[in-house]
């Protein structure tokens, strides 16, 4: 699967799993699966490597790091307490990130609508939800 490849064979660890069955969104990425086409969100647990020939695909490493500076997503998330074991968030900036590349202008329908495609254990979602919003327009 593109999550264990990311995992194991390029070192890319900041894609987590939980089910490995495309329920928790731990392990999103962002893909665009061919030339032209608009990035989204996929479920790299989901995905066999076989299909990914000349998908365009980032990953939690390139949207922010320590050594880079971290992505508004990221700082919005940590200052509303959006997070706290972090496991589940590079599933959440992924997933954001994906909606923000997918179209322009995010309503606060569309980010609550999208709301469904992560779990977290730990943060009741709130504040997680009130960070996302932020990005509507
Ligand atoms: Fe849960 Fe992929 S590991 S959706
Ligand atoms: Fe712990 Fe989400 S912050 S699972």
């Amino acid at each position: 699967m593109l999550l264990d490849y990311l995992r194991k064979q390029a070192g890319l660890r900041g894609t987590k799993f939980m089910c490995r069955e495309g329920g928790c969104g731990a392990c999103i990425v962002t893909a665009a699966t061919g030339p032209g086409e608009t990035p989204r969100a996929v479920n790299s647990c989901l995905v066999s490597i076989t299909s990914c020939q000349d998908w365009d695909i980032t990953t939690i490493e390139k949207v922010g790091n320590r050594r880079d500076g971290y992505h508004p997503i990221q700082k919005t998330l940590a200052n509303e307490n959006g997070t706290q074991c972090g496991y589940c968030t590079p599933g959440w900036v992924m997933a954001l990130y994906s909606l923000l590349k997918s179209k322009q202008n995010l309503t606060m329908l569309d980010i609550e609508k999208s709301f469904g495609s992560n779990i977290c254990r730990c943060t009741g979602y709130r504040p997680i939800l009130d960070a996302f919003k932020k990005f509507a327009t």
